[in-house]
């Protein structure tokens, strides 16, 4: 275990699991489908890499990168694209993969954009979810696994940009973040 990590919340194993899981589920889903799916840069990029691997239908891949423009303007829920999508959505199938939801505002967000842009359909899969967090009525149509109100790391989910390498995700010292 990383020595910065006080815990192992949920381990390489469960998740991959949990991940073939879904991989399934979705494949069911999109059979006769071939979905767009898009990877919200940069959490969701270890889930998406594993998660393409078990899905048995075809499927296009896309990548966008957002942030928030700030602490002050994160609860309003303004979004700023940093890398937009390469291609059209428009009557495509789309599949968001995410890391987490927290507050549900980035996804809010992203729903709406290609909304506008006219996709055919729109769903979200998220491997985590810290539904204590929420602050606008958002739920993923399939989520791996519900976190508790903890800060947690790893398998995508960083502090300052670290730890996203983690196979597994763990509840960090709180020494690290509290100095
Ligand atoms: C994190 C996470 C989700 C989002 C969830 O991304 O990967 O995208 O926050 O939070 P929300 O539901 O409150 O919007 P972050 O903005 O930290 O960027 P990152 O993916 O590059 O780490
Ligand atoms: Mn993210
Ligand atoms: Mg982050």
């Amino acid at each position: 275990m990383q020595n910065d990590i006080q815990e192992i919340l949920i381990s390489e194993e469960e998740i991959q699991q949990r991940v073939r899981e879904l991989g399934a589920q979705l494949s069911a889903e999109y059979a006769g489908r071939t979905p767009l799916v898009i990877c919200v840069l940069k959490g969701a990029f270890i889930f998406m890499a594993d998660l393409v691997k078990v899905i048995t239908v075809p499927v296009e891949m896309d990548f966008m990168a957002v942030s928030s423009y700030g602490a002050s303007t994160k609860s309003s829920g303004i979004v700023k694209i940093i890398k937009d999508l390469d291609v059209p959505v428009e009557g495509r199938d789309v599949l968001i993969v995410e890391d987490i939801i927290d507050s549900g505002l980035t996804l809010s967000y992203l729903i709406e954009l290609l909304q506008g842009r006219n996709a055919a359909s729109i769903c979200v899969v998220t491997l985590f979810d810290k539904p204590a967090g929420r602050t606008v009525n958002l739920e993923a149509s399939y989520t791996g696994f519900v976190l508790p109100d903890e800060f947690v790391v790893g398998y995508g989910l960083d502090y300052a940009e670290l730890y996203r390498n983690l196979p597994y995700v763990g509840v960090l010292k709180p020494e690290i973040y509290s100095n």
